[in-house]
């Protein structure tokens, strides 16, 4: 009997060691389809389930812990064959729409936001969502100077060699472009074309791919590019980053003008002025979906009006105005062999069911989550069902129910177990509901002290968003997690490893995986982060609720670490005052409030806190632009605004440096008022605040 279905608890030693062999064996090849060769046969997921395994068994015999074991080894990130290039205008992604409702709501949260009438048209272009990779290129005095993918939206690869022989990538452009252009688009290519070359590796003994995406990903990856040039990549232009001089003020004109110098852009791109009209236009391209020569898995709509696009701006990582309306997720029918019990780094127990493998839109897919017992409950299914399992893009594939004709006599119904499966077994608790009931939430209760918790916390710590260490991602931490001669337990441990490994008489330079190079670089990228901004200090700290622009609003509302510390702790001690203050803050109300109290309320996280900041120099938060006549201001809008939105008025004066509250306290140093102002206005000349209308405010900021 294979050892891969025996539960981690009942293994014998020596199947302990035939087990830590497989998974040696198995995480390798998989590495190497996935680094080497673009090509992965397993979903993300199931790849760290297959590393958590081998951690769980390395846990229960330590003694067996292999020298090619994943949790020693540091793989070789995608990124080390090329040369990193920073995108001068970050490449961002794309919001998704999944349903006509999510589009309608779209073009409505867009009036909204612009405040025009619900009937008034909006010009919006509709172009198919091509499924490939996307590619920066930049021209300057018409040459191709360089070429780089997305990679994480910031920094990319720098493929230009490669990019010079795609034929579709003109290396001189045509027409009068400007001085400095950067055109952005996708790489792609055609199903003729990846059935070709499909059949010649095949022929010639080599890997297959498995999709149009992962071959043209893989083709523009190489670092021969004479390879490359064997394979016919094509490159639809739809989108710029950096542009000396606009060729056109639309999206469409835009568009045209890069046809104008030379790129091919999609036929089936069209201008439309309701929501109507895009979903005409979404079914049309639906239609014509099987017909095309090429994989797309959606419909990206933009607003056409570039000066309109500039007024919507961003949320976090998306353009407000534009989004993708994703086509249906493909489904497939296979079978659950078992439910595997998934802690996070919160605590919450996620049960994943673990299925007969089966490709579902060109992905073999092997787990699907299954959130909560209730959910299990809720779809009935039993272990040994036959369930349709959906996929939508990126998203986790889904279990959508089961097929009762096929359910075997022996189906087996599915315990939630009542003890975390970390070493601790602590007990499992049901987190309540705002309303006083039980939710649907099971959690850990081993908090810090629970090993799955406290490794997913220091993967958020050093995650890009958060502290950001060049060289020490996930696979270091699990690295440095598990190493018996320098480990990382909480996040200061990672600001003395130089430190300690300086004293160890085991150094790390001469750690597998390692050298006197690579230690050294990571031991300079830490120092390189000992000074952090604010707002990354807060996100880092992993408190439940506050994610990236939260931290950023705490950040920018208390300024320095010691003031928003003070006030973390004061919270937590139930300080009222305290209390009112942070929920003063917009965006700010009672869950984040109270994560903060919680954490702060417990003593491990205070002293994981303490130990850090000793570590670390903290630097005051950011205040945007420092010279407007409102930066560093509070501001409370009020009442009816005419000439802008809500949401609008917020991002401008934040914009400007200024703070925006929700309510009027002491505080606030500026209110703006609209008609129908009321218990604010009052509250304002309680404290004797300014206040002012939103054409004061117009005038105050020089816009008028
Ligand atoms: S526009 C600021 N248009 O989808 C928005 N993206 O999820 C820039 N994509 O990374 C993107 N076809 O790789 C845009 N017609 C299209 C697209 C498209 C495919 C990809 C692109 C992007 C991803 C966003």
């Amino acid at each position: 009997m294979s050892t891969a279905k025996i539960p981690v608890d009942e293994m014998t030693e020596s199947q302990a060691i035939d087990e830590l062999a497989r998974l040696a064996a198995e995480i390798a090849e998989h590495d190497r389809r996935y680094h080497g060769e673009d090509a992965p046969t397993i979903t993300d997921a199931e790849y760290d389930a297959l590393r958590r395994r081998n951690l769980a068994v390395e846990q229960r015999f330590p003694a067996l812990v292999r020298e090619d074991s994943s949790s020693r080894r540091v793989g070789a990130p995608i990124s080390e064959k090329f040369e990193k290039v920073r995108h001068k205008v970050p490449m961002l992604s794309l919001d998704n729409a999944f349903s006509d409702e999510d589009v309608i709501d779209f073009v409505a949260r867009i009036r909204r936001y612009l405040k025009l009438d619900a009937d008034a048209p909006i010009a919006m272009t509709a172009e198919p969502k091509i499924d490939g990779l996307s590619l920066s290129l930049r021209y300057e005095g018409r040459r191709l100077v360089s070429a780089a993918t997305r990679g994480d939206g910031q920094v990319g690869e720098n493929v230009t060699a490669n990019a010079r022989v795609v034929s579709d990538i003109p290396n001189v452009l045509a027409g009068d472009p400007p001085d400095i252009l950067e055109v952005r688009g996708e790489v792609y290519m055609t199903h003729r074309d990846f059935l070709a070359l499909n059949e010649r590796q095949e022929a010639e003994g080599k890997q297959t791919y498995v999709n149009p995406r992962n071959t043209a990903a893989g083709s523009l990856r190489q670092l021969d590019s004479s390879i490359t040039a064997a394979r016919p990549l094509k490159f639809f232009a739809y989108a710029w980053g950096e542009v000396s001089r606009m060729p056109a003020d639309t999206q469409m004109g835009m568009v045209e003008a890069l046809k104008v110098f030379g790129f091919a852009t999609n036929p089936l791109m069209r201008l439309c002025r309701t929501a109507d009209e895009l979903l005409e236009q979404y079914h049309s391209i639906e239609a014509e979906r099987g017909s095309l020569s090429y994989d797309i898995d959606g419909v990206v709509y933009k607003v056409d009006d570039l000066a309109l696009q500039q007024r919507l701006g961003f949320i976090s990582r998306s353009p407000r105005w534009a989004i993708a309306h994703k086509f249906p997720a493909e489904q497939a029918t296979t079978i659950l062999k078992g439910i595997d019990i998934q802690v996070g780094r919160t605590g919450a127990l996620t049960p994943v069911a673990r299925l007969e493998p089966v490709t579902v839109g060109g992905v073999v897919v092997t787990n699907a989550t299954l959130h909560n017992a209730e959910e299990i409950e809720r779809l009935g299914v039993k272990i040994g069902d036959t369930v349709t399992v959906q996929r939508a893009g990126d998203v986790i594939p889904q279990i959508l129910n089961y097929v009762p004709e096929r359910r075997p006599a022996d189906a087996t119904d599915f315990v939630f177990p009542e003890t975390c499966p970390c070493h601790l077994e602590t007990p499992v608790i049901r987190e309540g509901t705002a309303a006083g009931g039980e939710g649907v939430v099971r959690r850990c209760s081993g908090e810090f002290a629970c090993p799955f918790q406290r490794i997913e916390h220091l993967r958020l710590f050093v995650s890009r968003r958060a502290f950001d260490i060049e060289g020490l991602g996930e696979k270091q931490i699990e690295f440095f997690f598990h190493d018996p001669d320098l480990p990382v337990r909480s996040p200061a441990d990672i600001f003395t490893l130089a430190a300690r490994d300086r004293q160890n008489m085991k150094k790390l330079k001469d750690k597998d995986g390692w050298g006197a190079t690579s230690a050294q670089n990571l031991f300079d990228a830490i120092e390189a982060r000992r000074t952090i901004p604010l707002d990354r200090m807060v996100y880092g700290l992993g408190i439940r609720h506050v994610g990236e622009r939260t931290a950023t609003t705490l950040a920018r509302a208390y300024g320095s670490w010691a003031d928003f510390h003070d006030a973390a702790l004061a919270v937590a001690e139930g300080d009222v005052h305290a209390r009112e203050e942070m929920d003063a803050l917009d965006d700010i109300g009672d869950a984040v409030i109270d994560a903060v109290a919680a954490y702060f309320a417990e003593e491990h996280n205070r002293a994981l806190v303490e130990r850090l900041a000793e570590e670390v120099n903290v630097e005051d938060a950011e205040r945007p632009i420092t010279d407007s006549p409102v930066a560093g201001q509070t501001i409370v809008f009020t009442g009816a605004l005419e000439r802008m939105s809500r949401d609008e008025a917020k991002a401008m004066a934040e914009r400007l440096g200024a703070k925006v509250a929700g309510s009027v306290s002491r505080k606030t140093d500026l209110v703006v008022a609209g008609p129908g102002a009321g218990s604010k206005l009052k509250k304002a000349a309680e404290f004797d605040i300014e206040v002012i209308d939103e054409d004061a405010w117009f005038e105050r900021i020089g816009k008028e």
